[in-house]
């Protein structure tokens, strides 16, 4: 299995939403299409969305067609716009989005250009994958041995290059030979826990419960869960964390029980730049993922309804981020400028 393939004339991706009953792989040729697999949610995950986006330029620079070098320039920071317009919330898709636009912006060989975003697109690729063996290697001592651990939404090898964040440092426990249960819960509107974490845990042998979102604060207060484990999609220089919508109802429930509540994020997915979550963009999505569960409508026709994909936990709830770097202990005591720039 893998999420994103880059093939060098072509794009691969395992289309997410089929899963998991299916598992298909688009090849996609053309830069919009790659932009609509993000749109669309074919593919998902922070991390995941910013190397697709970092692919998907590469692809560009192999079809724009152009004059000279600035009309070459022009036509890829278009590229650059329409991938920049598929989601709002991870950053990560910014940040990838960035690192493609310094190359654009200093080469002038158009030919050269497009060998170094090739080259960049895989940097992005392959750092991500290392950086989530490495969160796993330093946030595997928060799991002990015979802990049931709940996560919310995918933050796993779906989500990412590889390995994953959150479930990466599951990963990393299990391989020191911890024995533990993921409590997965199945993340409404859009069912990430219940298609895809369940799907991953299951065909890497990690023992995995499917819970609904409601069933946790039960779960924490009986003393079943013992730590919470979730991804990020921004972390703001305040601490604040936007993560998949119900995120912010699992922290507050964590703290009243007193269960240590992680997040796994790489430095890609911190934002110094966005001051507290008040500032994060939070994605709304469409109705019909909230009137309909799969194909099934559940809702009566011309209900109100709303659908934000995200939601913002402020620091306070956190008990550490951890990344590849190292981990931040209590981020809502020092933010995380001080972390990043250490
Ligand atoms: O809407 P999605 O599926 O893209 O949302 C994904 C999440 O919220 C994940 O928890 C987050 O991106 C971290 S993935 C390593």
């Amino acid at each position: 299995m893998f999420t994103i393939k880059w093939n060098g004339d072509s794009v691969t991706i395992l289309d997410q939403r089929l899963l998991p009953k299916k598992e298909v792989y688009n090849t996609y040729r053309h830069y919009r299409d790659v932009a609509d697999s993000i749109r669309n949610m074919e593919t998902r995950g922070a991390p995941a969305i910013g190397i697709t986006a970092a692919m998907g330029i590469a692809l560009a620079a192999q079809n724009v067609s152009f004059k000279n070098v600035d009309g070459f320039r022009e036509e890829m920071n278009r590229v650059c716009d329409a991938f920049a317009a598929t989601r709002p919330t991870a950053v990560n898709l910014f940040a990838a989005i960035t690192r493609m636009k310094n190359i654009i912006a200093q080469g002038n060989d158009p030919a050269a250009v497009r060998q170094l975003l090739e080259k960049e697109a895989m940097a992005v690729y392959n750092e991500d994958i290392e950086a989530n063996k490495a969160m796993g290697k330093n946030g595997s001592k928060y799991i002990s041995d015979g802990d049931v651990v709940m996560t919310h939404c995918n933050a796993g090898a779906l989500a990412t290059g590889g390995y994953g964040t959150a479930l990466g440092v599951i990963r990393a426990a299990v391989e020191q030979g911890k024995k533990i249960k993921v409590f997965a819960c199945e993340t409404r509107p859009y069912l990430q826990g219940a298609r895809l974490t369940a799907w991953e845990l299951l065909n890497d042998k990690i023992p995995v419960t499917l819970i609904t979102d409601s069933m946790s604060g039960h779960f924490m207060r009986t003393g079943v869960i013992k730590k919470v484990i979730v991804g990020a999609d921004r972390v703001a220089a305040n601490g604040d964390v936007a993560n998949k919508i119900g995120t912010y109802n699992h922290a507050v429930l964590a703290k009243e029980n007193g269960i240590p509540f992680y997040v796994a994020a790489p430095l890609s997915t911190l934002d110094p730049a966005t001051k507290s979550g008040e500032d994060i963009i939070i994605e709304e999505r469409g109705i019909e993922e909230v009137a309909f569960v799969m194909d099934q409508q559940i809702a009566p026709e011309g209900i109100s309804i709303r659908n934000p994909a995200f939601d913002v936990t402020p620091a306070k709830y956190v008990t550490a981020i951890i990344t590849e770097k190292g981990v931040i202990e209590n981020p809502a005591t020092q933010g995380i400028t001080k972390f990043l720039k250490s």
